[in-house]
């Protein structure tokens, strides 16, 4: 079975010293763990990067990511980090396509499909999202929804840049709300990416591509989302801000 990977995406939350506190607590509670066997990626705002590359160099006990990264090269573009810089600091994912992004940044297909190919000619792995509305689900056009997502987004990449790439199937409507999918919702949306990775690139690559669950996942939920058949991980959100749920999380995952 595959590794399972528990990424936290802290979104934008917590002060300088809160960040600090947090990375610290969580350090405290995993250093207690005799053996973990997931693979932990923490992706807090840019403005703390570099303190989650100091503690991930210490530590050794998780990767970075960021949470977003520009679609532009270099150069004059005020306000943007390029996925260059990213890398230069010991950044190694990038969430990208997240439904924040795409709603209050209008990010298209275009502009995200560039965001891949920038964070992978830079030695980025992307976390790209993919999820329905809810009332795209309620109009049973989640299936095409997702194809559409998937296949805009990533399937310009050759094989082995797909290779690389890691999926979040994140539900909208799921997100933040405490309302999270049913284990089954999940497992059936995860056999279906995985169903057109087949058809796109062969079933090697689909069966090693590695597709996360998001939107309210918690440390009493995940057990039955991640025993899903497919379901590789999760991308957290709010119970990443909290140490004993993260790491409850982490554990879990490394137990299915
Ligand atoms: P949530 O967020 O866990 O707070 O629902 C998940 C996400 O947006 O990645």
């Amino acid at each position: 079975m595959r590794k399972k990977i528990v990424a936290g995406n802290w979104k934008m939350n917590l002060t300088f010293q809160e960040a600090d506190d947090l990375l610290g607590d969580l350090m405290d509670r995993l250093e207690e763990i005799d053996e973990l066997d997931t693979e932990i990626i923490i992706c807090p705002p840019f403005t703390y990067l570099e303190m989650a590359t100091d503690c991930c160099e210490e530590y050794q006990m998780f990767e970075v990511g960021a949470q977003n990264l520009s679609a532009f090269d270099q150069g004059a573009y005020t306000g943007e980090i390029s996925a260059a810089m990213l890398e230069s600091m010991g950044v190694t994912y990038c969430i990208i396509g997240h439904s924040e992004r795409r709603k209050y940044f209008e990010e298209d297909d275009k502009i995200l499909k560039a965001k891949v190919d920038q964070a992978l000619e830079n030695g980025i792995i992307p976390i790209f999202c993919v999820g329905e509305l809810l009332p795209e689900r309620e109009s049973e056009k989640h299936f095409e929804v997702v194809r559409r997502q998937v296949r805009h987004g990533l399937f310009h990449l050759d094989t082995n840049e797909f290779s690389k790439i890691i999926i979040a199937y994140e539900p909208v409507w799921a997100i933040g709300t405490g309302m999270n999918a049913t284990p089954e919702q999940a497992g059936e949306m995860h056999a279906y990416i995985r169903k057109l990775i087949d058809e796109r690139y062969g079933s090697e690559v689909a069966q090693a591509t590695m597709i996360l669950y998001g939107g309210s996942c918690n440390s009493k939920n995940v057990k039955d989302i991640f025993a899903q058949p497919g379901v590789d991980g999760g991308l957290i959100g709010g119970a990443s801000l909290k140490a004993d749920e993260f790491v409850s999380i982490c554990i879990q995952a490394s137990n299915i």
